[in-house]
């Protein structure tokens, strides 16, 4: 009996688990009914009486020393807490820890920003509350204009000059009023719409948006800088087009279709087989914004462009509803690392 304890005490010493499902084998299989550990107690009725104190101490050593083994080894495998105490196994590798996984809107927010970085334009950003000039009046939407119903605005209380931004255009208001020409920005950030949430649209988006301002720059200045970004993004053979389109802030405005990177323009679902897909709005500044932000118009003319980075990520991943991007799921997060 005495030597079995030994034997045991030693072994237990030495026990090592790579893994929490190790780690409960060896409690089965030291402390479980019929463990090594356990079958000795019952054996314990056999000694004889002169031995019992002596060898009861030992056994009960035995068994707290496995225990606190076991636990130890299990601990070490929870995040966080470290095996201490005469029992932790120093040497055994570290728990392993999970690094996590870019977001895809990151992913893409990133991509956008290195693309414009490359043609000389710096990131800004502005406040998510603003307030009716800087994200309505100083773009050119008078008051009351039927403008701007096409954004559903989130009103802040019952103060209807404190709203939350439909749009990035209100950074760009904000830089135009502090900064000189030439100015090459472009302004990320999150945006704000009251629009039922479906697979296409939520009432909280995020945009990217530019802004270009100096002496003669044209409209053929803005289609070749999004000639480059299309097909910096989706790939050397993609073609654009421009068709006429309305926004109070520019003048000529508009949209900009890309050749569908899905069917390379073959037609498909996704472009619903017109082979073009929609992906921003873009104009020359309107020369009343600039010179409400004290630029002169005379002097100076610029062009903006605007698009959400919840469509550019669909059309880049083939993502079927934007929804997903807000539920947090791992198991959709996690097949976006290492794309870009
Ligand atoms: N602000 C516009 C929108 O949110 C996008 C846009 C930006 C259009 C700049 C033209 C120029 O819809």
């Amino acid at each position: 009996m005495l030597e079995r304890i030994k034997q045991l005490t030693e072994e237990i010493s030495t026990l090592r688990a790579g893994n929490p499902e190790e780690a409960e084998l060896l409690r089965l299989k030291y402390l479980s009914k019929k463990g090594l550990v356990s079958v000795l107690f019952d054996e314990f009725r056999n000694v004889p009486a002169g031995q019992k104190k002596e060898i009861g101490r030992l056994l009960n050593q035995l068994k707290n020393a496995t225990q606190d083994k076991i636990e130890s080894l299990k601990a070490g495998f929870e995040g966080g807490k470290e095996a201490t105490g005469p029992g932790a196994d120093l040497s055994r590798p570290a728990s392993h820890v999970k690094p996590g996984t870019r977001h895809p809107l990151s992913i893409v927010r990133n991509e956008i920003t290195r693309i414009f970085g490359q043609l000389g334009y710096t990131v800004a950003e502005g406040p998510e509350i603003e307030d009716d000039w800087h994200n309505f009046s100083a773009l050119n939407f008078p008051p009351e204009h039927p403008a701007r119903d096409m954004q559903d605005t989130f009103f802040i209380e019952k103060n209807p000059d404190i709203l939350l931004r439909t749009h990035t255009s209100s950074v760009q208001i904000r830089t135009m009023e502090t900064e000189k020409p030439p100015i090459r920005k472009i302004f990320p950030g999150r945006v704000f719409r009251n629009e039922a949430i479906s697979a296409r649209a939520h009432c909280i988006f995020h945009q990217v948006e530019g802004l270009y301002v100096d002496k003669n720059v044209s409209f053929m200045d803005l289609k070749q800088t999004l000639l480059y970004f299309a097909r910096e993004m989706f790939g050397e053979s993609t073609r654009i087009r421009l068709r006429p389109s309305f926004f109070p802030f520019t003048e000529p405005s508009g949209e900009l279709d890309i050749s569908c990177n899905i069917c390379g323009g073959k037609g498909c679902n996704i472009c619903k087989y017109t082979g073009w897909v929609e992906i921003l709005g873009c104009g020359m500044v309107d020369p009343a914004v600039l010179d409400n932000c004290r630029i002169d118009s005379k002097i100076y003319t610029g062009f903006a462009f605007g698009m959400g980075i919840e469509r550019i990520t669909l059309l880049k991943y083939q993502v079927r509803d934007l929804r997903l991007f807000f539920e947090n799921d791992l198991r959709f997060l996690k097949q976006f690392t290492g794309t870009i």
